[in-house]
């Protein structure tokens, strides 16, 4: 099976949220990425589990994994309320926690999957303990924080390194890529190993629309 993408809401209008996300699943989307940002492991603050949950619905009507990225500090803290808001998939940044083996267990014995990110200048090994754990694990390709970035061009060699380290355990996570992803260069990030790349601004930014925009990506990956 081909890559799949995945529209990041960052980049949707959030006065017609739902309606956006409705025209992405309409549009053949079956994942819905979702940046909760807290203004510490990050700059910048966008929501928590009270969107999770309002678009909880939507995913389930159209089969779409609810794919909630925390880019927080001490997210154990918080992976009960994005459990209970309805995230399928919760993914949580090697950075941000001290015990990541501890955390990936908790996400599990929460019900979700989980998945596990690293920041550009954060090395492979980080995934070392955990990755015969994971059902994800995600390349950031920008430093996260905000959408409309460029993508950082050696995330592609990061990608096919992890490729291959996941291909040797013969381990089944996705492989995820995270930032300035676009139709310029799906297709090679693909191509390197990715199964799951994320799209905001390519997405629900401005374009020909969120159909279109989600289709030339489509096509993009082949
Ligand atoms: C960045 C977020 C990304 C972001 C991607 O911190 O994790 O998911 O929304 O946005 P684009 O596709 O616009 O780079
Ligand atoms: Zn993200």
């Amino acid at each position: 099976m081909s890559a799949q993408i995945a529209p990041s809401v960052l980049a949707a209008d959030f006065a017609q949220l739902g309606a956006q996300v409705e025209e992405a699943l309409l549009a053949g989307a079956r994942w819905l990425h979702l940046d909760v940002m807290d203004g510490h492991f990050v700059p910048n603050i966008s929501f928590g589990p009270l969107v999770v949950q309002a678009l909880r619905t939507l995913a389930t009507q159209h089969q779409a994994v609810l794919d909630v990225h925390l880019m927080i500090t001490n997210p154990e803290r918080h992976l009960e309320a994005f459990a209970r808001a309805g995230a399928d998939l919760i993914t949580v940044h090697a950075e941000t926690c001290s015990n990541l083996s501890t955390v990936v267990s908790a996400v599990r014995q929460l019900g979700c999957r989980v998945g596990v990110a690293i920041n550009p200048l954060t090395g492979l090994q980080a995934f070392e303990p955990v990755l015969d754990q994971l059902d994800l694990a995600l390349i950031m390709s920008v430093n996260p924080g905000f959408g409309g970035q460029a993508y950082i061009p050696s995330s592609t060699a990061k990608v096919a390194e992890l490729r291959a380290l996941l291909d040797a355990r013969g381990a089944k996570a996705h492989l995820q890529i995270d930032g300035g992803i676009g139709a310029d260069n799906a297709a090679a990030v693909a191509q390197a190993g990715a199964t799951v790349l994320v799209a905001g601004s390519a997405v629900f930014g401005s374009g020909r629309g969120i159909a279109a925009n989600l289709r030339a990506l489509q096509v993009a990956l082949g």
